[in-house]
């Protein structure tokens, strides 16, 4: 671990929202006093009913309810779009990069406010209502936003789906909220390569069901296949649509989206998000953890189908009247110069990544970075996993010259909002250390047992008290809510993250103590690998864990057990990687199958995945108590493989 400090730099503490000062004011007063604060805090965003109560909160076992501003009425889109066009209507809202360098446009808040208007009554003529949902599978073009901001106009609840997700990921997503409508695109287009949405979403609703419309965003032109009355052209639909579309009022515990996740166990979990305390907590990290200023030009390279895009592309920075910056591409194409290359084209000020795109970067060299100016960047971010101090002064040094500081973001998708990180004005940077809790946010460290540590200590990370931005449910299974969340720790919301508190108070994320893997920042269930693989004819078992990967920060490792008479080689190996590619999607194909004649177990029968996490990191003699196996002898075998592997 870095110990090294990098203090405020007098010009930041002057000029950003929060000093030191203030931010130890304030978080004291937002913890003393929730209800004042935020109370205050949520006056930001437009009220169409004002509310009169601001926290009503029960985490208490077999009763979790969660409501913010509860007796309040808005409407998400109006607060994104129709409140700037007095004061900003001519200002680029979305600045968009396409895949291809020479592909970009400015689309200004008057514009956005056109779109959004007429793919709402679009959604309004197709029946879509308040409370409905709408599956939105579209690749990074200025029509996700439109299509989220457009159900938020009408109260529908948009549940979107990352467009690397598979046909079968996609349908049992679709299934999952009970989607009647699609939005998506002929082809997306990443790195030069077409990805078939539009086949992907034929495919899923085949298989769904339920599905009477789809919108079809005409994107590369491709020729696809077209089902008369379910299809509709985007274009067509929002020519002949009206601009004009009255915002409804929505309650502020109204469902504003849904976003599946992976969880330790089952099938993803549909998240949802609500209205009021989400708008008001996005917009409010966002303007003072990135030091949002009038003016700026703000990129966050995530795709909207991950949290981050929700909260920190479109909701938080629109709601602000930013300038958000959104790019259809990946950071390697055309070259490896290409994120720099954008800096400049744009004069981006804000710039938001995750590790593994800098890691990934880092190992093409420093000439990439250093043959372009990137004289207008002022503050960098990290977010998704932790970040080791190589790559964080890497990025300091090279990508910021220095000069920038840089914002490691502690979040997740349950949490809707950035609760551990640096205040650039307010607080010296550790490398490697999320730094320290955002107003409201309360951490605690516990032990196995529940026990809270005080002081220096390492265990799992809880979280003591609420925040406006938190999930409320599992759509559709409360239960699973409170039995995820609210049980190993009763009357805290547990993370599933481990973490370490040094003396000074500073948070280190150390990652996930579930059966949870953090691929290049993407979330990964073992379970859902595992059930992918024992799906495939010649697989008996498997078992799924993480291991540490240089770029990846975690890599899949599959252990597993082929159907007896089945002879484990390269070629099934390749086999059984692309069943799950083409099952999950990439991001969830192993990057290392070991065939494994036996999986350690107890004698219950249970699969010891301490074990097999060990042997895939290599620590064989850190294998723990083995006595407890069925048969011992396994573990040898398994170490035996590995070894003769190399
Ligand atoms: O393990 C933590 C890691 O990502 C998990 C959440 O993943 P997801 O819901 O997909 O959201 C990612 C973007 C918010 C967390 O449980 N994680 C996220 N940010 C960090 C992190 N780990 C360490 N440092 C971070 N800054």
């Amino acid at each position: 671990m870095s110990e090294k400090l990098h203090t405020v730099p007098a010009e930041w503490a002057k000029r950003a929202h929060v000093d030191a000062a203030k931010y130890d004011a304030d978080y004291a007063r937002s913890i003393q006093d929730p209800d004042g604060f935020w109370g205050e805090v949520g006056k930001r965003v437009d009220w169409i009913t004002p509310y009169t109560k601001v926290k009503n909160v029960s985490y208490a076992p077999g009763n979790v309810s969660i409501k913010w501003y509860e007796d309040g009425a808005l409407n998400v889109s109006a607060n994104c779009v129709d409140r700037h066009l007095a004061t900003r209507g001519d200002q680029v809202a979305i600045l968009w990069e396409g895949d291809d360098p020479k592909d970009s446009k400015a689309i200004t808040y008057r514009e956005l406010h056109e779109q959004v208007g007429r793919l709402a009554n679009a959604l309004k003529s197709r029946g879509v209502k308040k409370g409905d949902r709408v599956t939105i599978y579209l690749p990074m073009i200025p029509e996700a936003a439109y299509a989220m901001l457009a159900c938020a106009r009408i109260g529908a609840v948009h549940s979107i789906v990352f467009g690397g997700f598979s046909p079968d990921s996609l349908a049992g997503r679709i299934e999952g909220c009970e989607s009647k409508v699609v939005i998506t695109a002929d082809e997306g287009l990443r790195g030069g390569r077409k990805v078939p949405l539009k086949a992907n979403t034929d495919a899923a609703i085949a298989k769904a069901g339920g599905v009477d419309t789809v919108f079809v965003v005409t994107r590369t032109g491709a020729d696809v296949a077209w089902t008369e009355g379910r299809d509709v052209r985007y274009e067509d639909a929002v020519a002949e649509a009206s601009p004009d579309c009255e915002p409804e009022a929505m309650n502020a515990e109204d469902p504003l989206f849904i976003l599946y996740t992976s969880g330790s166990t089952g099938k993803p979990k549909g998240v949802l998000h609500t209205t009021g305390g989400y708008l008001v907590y996005a917009s409010y990290t966002h303007q003072l953890i990135f030091d949002y200023h009038d003016g700026d030009i703000y990129w966050c390279t995530a795709d909207v189908g991950w949290v981050t895009g929700h909260s920190y592309i479109v909701y938080g920075p629109l709601a602000n009247g930013a300038t958000t910056l959104m790019f259809e591409g990946v950071p390697n194409y055309p070259s490896s110069s290409r994120f720099w290359e954008v800096v400049d084209k744009h004069k981006v000020n804000i710039f938001y990544t995750a590790p593994t795109a800098i890691r990934a970067l880092m190992s093409g060299g420093e000439e990439a970075v250093k043959k372009t100016s990137r004289e207008s960047l002022r503050l960098l971010g990290s977010v998704g996993e932790p970040i080791n101090p190589e790559a964080w002064e890497w990025y300091y040094r090279v990508v910021g010259d220095s000069r920038c500081p840089i914002v490691d973001t502690w979040w997740q998708t349950e949490t809707g909002g950035i609760l551990i990180t640096p205040l650039p004005g307010a607080t010296d940077l550790k490398p490697g250390s999320a730094t320290k809790p955002f107003f409201g946010v309360r951490p605690e460290l516990v032990d196995a047992e529940g026990k809270v540590l005080e002081g220096a200590a390492e265990g799992n990370l809880v979280i003591a008290d609420s925040w406006p931005g938190q999930m409320r449910t599992v759509y559709g299974d409360h239960k699973r809510f409170e039995e995820t969340y609210f049980s190993t720790y009763p009357n805290k919301y547990f993370t599933g993250d481990g973490c370490r508190r040094d003396a000074d108070g500073y948070y280190w994320i150390t990652g996930r103590v579930d059966d949870v893997i953090n691929v290049s920042g993407h979330r990964m269930g073992t379970a859902e690998v595992e059930s992918s693989l024992v799906a495939h004819e010649k697989v008996s078992e498997a078992a799924v864990v993480g291991y540490p990967h240089d770029i990846k920060g975690q890599g899949i490792y599959a252990y597993v057990t082929l159907m007896s008479g089945v002879e484990g080689d390269d070629a099934l190996r390749k086999e059984l990687i692309a069943w799950v590619r083409k099952d999950i999607g990439p991001i969830a194909a192993p990057d290392l199958i070991q065939f494994a004649p036996g999986l350690p177990k107890t004698r219950s029968g249970k699969i010891m995945r301490r074990i097999l996490r060990k042997i895939a990191e290599d620590e064989f003699g850190a294998l723990g108590d083995t006595s407890t196996l069925a048969d011992p002898g396994v573990v040898d075998d398994l170490i035996d493989h590995r070894q003769n592997k190399k």
